[in-house]
């Protein structure tokens, strides 16, 4: 590789023109794209005077790609291929001659991996569709793919299909145009909070606390895989109950007999260590015996029956996190504004198109912010992801609305100059209810206050009457999280969800409960331990402020912004129950 790439570098003449000084220039800042040389797709095609590559004629370069399409011409005298690195939706055509290359139909199928150096050229007037073209001169690298067996060899596959060629998927348009929307949102996320002197703060994925409370954890263990081994393929105790009892018996016998030796009027005092020592001995391997008698099928047990998690990992139970929310509130409370950025776990049974089982959520947490400042920054924020990405993804955005959802780029484009709706929770549900009564619209789920919106009510709150996104504020205690402060009603805390076009709820977010003998009498009222949240309850007992915070669901943000249908589709390794793959 490493002389066909300096062999490449070498034979190429220097630029002509000064939009080629650009290219090169770009070439150089994009250090890690140069082996071979090359430049990217998109840098042709997206040339900084708009000319779209015309000014690059005459140019010679190497480009390197997969082949999208290819096909024969001039009686099977030269090749037409497209060829496409990830750069960007639009794939370059490459004209490949007999002269260039002896066995043409080497490079043809869709999948072949190919360097190629060629001039950039104009097409002739026939040709409909292409500005500029690569005439090859040199073939350098070719990467075989084989028709009949490449797993995405056809046009046009289902996402139901890709989803199962998880590991080839990465190939097709879809995918790649998802993973450059994804890129930018996550780079504009960083963006956002960076410019507004946030703290970027990496939370634990392993943890004690259950955040939302709502049981929905996956649980950290070593003490399983013993289970697989020799100790574990017994389901009876490791020690059966004759043994115990035997030893038991054996104690006894001692005791006793060391009691009918004390009380004799001259003990034989040597008699008495023997027998002393034979107790303590016996006492060990019955405390042993005990411990074995409870251990079944490799999991250690505790005297009342439950596991002993003292010889876990962490010597305590621990799951993956549901929320960092937590932890980053405790940086908040030190650093002011802070957010947190990662992954988050959720073992929900649930196989909707908005549920993931592994999701990524970006948690923002403000000091001296109420409920009006969280809104306001959630707002803000979302705003600026749409609009950074018509910035940067047009084209990415203009494939989606083509192929997927034709409303999608004036979505992103109204979020990005409009401000949010705003509605309380009460006036929402008065609005949904008379919704029903007025017959506009039935829902599945009926309509009282105190329920728990369905994405129905939210996605008919944000399309039908709002036409935009909507903040919903000031919901019922009983079912938000423990952590959200109590309005002065005693029957709402300062919660806001953000409910979208599309997708229904994008954030969840809320006013932080500063005050301690609130927080802890509401954390009693939902069977929390204070024990367990004791640090949690410092941050209230020492320098307590009034802050706020909300979590953004990375994956409906992309749902959104793209108007895919299902979340399994906008994210790398989609999981959820029953599926885990890395490839099929
Ligand atoms: O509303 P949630 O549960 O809020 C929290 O976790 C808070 N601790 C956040 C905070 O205040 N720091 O989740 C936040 C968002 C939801 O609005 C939704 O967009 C997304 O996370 N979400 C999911 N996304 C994909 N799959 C799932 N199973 C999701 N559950 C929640
Ligand atoms: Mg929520």
């Amino acid at each position: 590789m490493d002389t066909l790439a300096k062999d490449v570098n070498e034979s190429l003449p220097s630029y002509k023109h000064e939009e080629a000084k650009n290219l090169a220039e770009h070439r150089l800042q994009q250090k890690y794209a140069k082996c071979f040389n090359k430049v990217s797709i998109k840098s042709i095609h997206e040339t900084e005077d708009h000319t779209k590559g015309l000014s690059l004629i005459g140019e010679k370069l190497v480009c390197a790609g997969w082949v999208k399409t290819g096909r024969e011409a001039d009686a099977g005298k030269i090749v037409f291929i497209e060829l496409n690195d990830g750069s960007t939706p639009e794939s370059l055509q490459v004209v490949i001659s007999g002269a260039v290359l002896e066995d043409l139909s080497a490079v043809r199928a869709t999948g072949t991996s190919l360097v190629v150096e060629g001039v950039i050229t104009k097409p002739p007037e026939s040709a409909t569709g292409q500005v500029i073209e690569l005439h090859a001169t040199r073939v350098i690298n070719i990467g075989k793919c084989d028709a009949n067996t490449y797993p995405i060899a056809k046009k046009k596959q289902t996402l139901e299909y890709l989803r199962e060629k998880i590991h080839m998927r990465p190939r097709t348009n879809t995918i790649q145009a998802i993973a450059r929307v994804r890129n930018a949102l996550a780079f504009a996320t960083h963006e956002f909070f960076n410019q507004n002197g946030f703290c970027y703060v990496h939370t634990p994925l392993i943890t004690k606390s259950d955040c939302e409370g709502a049981g929905e954890m996956f649980q950290v263990t070593t003490l399983l895989s013993e289970c697989d081994g020799e100790e574990g393929k017994k389901c009876s105790p490791l020690c059966d109950e004759n043994t115990l009892n035997e030893k038991k018996f054996e104690y006894n016998s001692i005791e006793n007999m060391i009691g009918e030796m004390e009380k004799e009027e001259k003990p034989s005092k040597s008699g008495l260590k023997d027998q002393r020592k034979k107790l303590e001995q016996a006492k060990k391997e019955l405390l042993e015996l005990e411990r074995k008698f409870r251990k079944v099928g490799g999991l250690q047990r505790k005297e009342d029956g439950t596991i002993d998690y003292s010889e876990d990992f962490f010597g305590d139970k621990t799951f993956l996190t549901v929320s960092g929310q937590l932890a980053v509130e405790t940086y908040a409370c030190a650093l002011s504004n802070v957010y947190t950025f990662g992954p988050t776990f959720r073992a929900e049974d649930s196989y909707t198109t908005r549920h993931l089982a592994e999701f990524w959520m970006i948690e923002p947490e403000l000091a001296f912010a109420d409920l009006n400042d969280d809104m306001q920054c959630a707002e803000d924020y979302v705003r600026h992801c749409c609009a950074y990405l018509l910035k940067t993804c047009r084209k990415d955005l203009e494939f989606f609305a083509k192929m997927y959802d034709k409303t999608c780029l004036e979505r992103v484009e109204n979020v990005a100059n409009n401000p949010f709706g705003r509605v309380s929770y009460t006036e929402a549900i008065e609005i949904l209810k008379e919704a029903v009564e007025q017959k506009k619209k039935e829902f599945v789920y009926p309509v009282e206050w105190g329920i728990d919106l369905a994405t129905e009510h939210e996605r008919y709150l944000a399309e039908v009457v709002y036409q935009k996104p909507v903040i919903v504020y000031n919901y019922p205690k009983d079912i938000k999280a423990f952590y959200m402060r109590l309005n002065p009603d005693g029957k709402t805390v300062a919660a806001m969800d953000i409910l979208v076009p599309k997708v229904g709820e994008l954030v969840g977010g809320s006013q932080r409960e500063e005050r301690l003998d609130v927080l802890e009498k509401r954390m009693q009222d939902c069977g929390l331990e204070l024990e367990e949240y004791s640090w949690y309850l410092d941050l209230r007992r020492f320098g307590s402020v009034v802050h706020s915070g909300f979590g953004l669901g990375f994956e409906r943000l992309i749902l959104f912004t793209t108007g895919m249908e299902n979340i399994r589709d906008v994210i790398p390794f989609p999981r959820w129950p029953k599926n885990c793959l890395e490839g099929h």
